[in-house]
């Protein structure tokens, strides 16, 4: 039997993409807030995507830099996660309020968090008005990984034990990965 989902909780279905903290900032500025729609676009050329609130202070600085930084986090950051998206950068220094390390980015203002395994620099090419919200696009300028959690092609997931978001503060942690043998689809 399937049960109905209304439409406007549907996203709860797909919400659990790693729950990474963009940072943002424009060289006076800077600010960290949760953003679990964020994405790759494309590989090649490299594009993310992020979508961002109408109004939240990580806009405005988007808006004002045109620059943002993917910090890929772990299990232990979860209460952090949590905090810095419920609060607000305009009211509060989220990174000295929380604990949180800004740390000069390689190629964009924004700065990059020491507590995060990994980051990835990014510089708008794009902006997507919806209602409420808006889709920004930005191109990767570099990225940079712990040695540790990197096995020349993927984060190696079950150490990152990065956190996934599924609804009020509950997230699923990353355990383990399975190797799909190639499919035979010859009869
Ligand atoms: C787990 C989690 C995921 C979130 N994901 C998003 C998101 O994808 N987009 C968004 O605009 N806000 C998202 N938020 C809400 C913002 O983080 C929240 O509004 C925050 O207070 C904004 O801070 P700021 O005003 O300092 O930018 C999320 C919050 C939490 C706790």
């Amino acid at each position: 039997m399937r049960v109905e989902v209304k439409p406007d909780e549907s996203y709860h279905l797909i919400n659990h993409g790693p729950c990474n903290l963009i940072t943002t900032g424009d060289g006076t500025r800077q600010n960290v807030a949760p953003i679990n729609w964020t994405m790759p676009l494309n590989n090649d050329p490299p594009l993310m995507l992020t979508v961002i609130e109408e109004g939240i202070y990580t806009e405005e600085l988007l808006n004002a830099s045109e620059e943002f930084v993917i910090n890929v986090v772990g299990e232990p950051l979860a209460p952090k996660v949590l905090a810095c998206g419920r609060s607000h950068g305009k009211e509060i220094e989220k990174f000295k309020k929380i604990g949180l390390t800004p740390m000069p980015s390689k190629m964009v203002r924004p700065p990059f968090l020491r507590e995060s395994l990994a980051h990835i620099e990014c510089r708008l090419t794009a902006r997507h008005p919806h209602e409420g919200v808006t889709i920004f696009v930005g191109r990767v300028l570099h990225a940079e990984v712990e040695q540790e959690y990197w096995n020349g092609k993927s984060l190696v997931v079950e150490k990152a034990r990065t956190i996934h978001h599924l609804a009020g503060g509950v997230f699923a942690v990353t355990e383990r990965t399975i190797q799909v043998p190639k499919p035979s689809l010859e009869h």
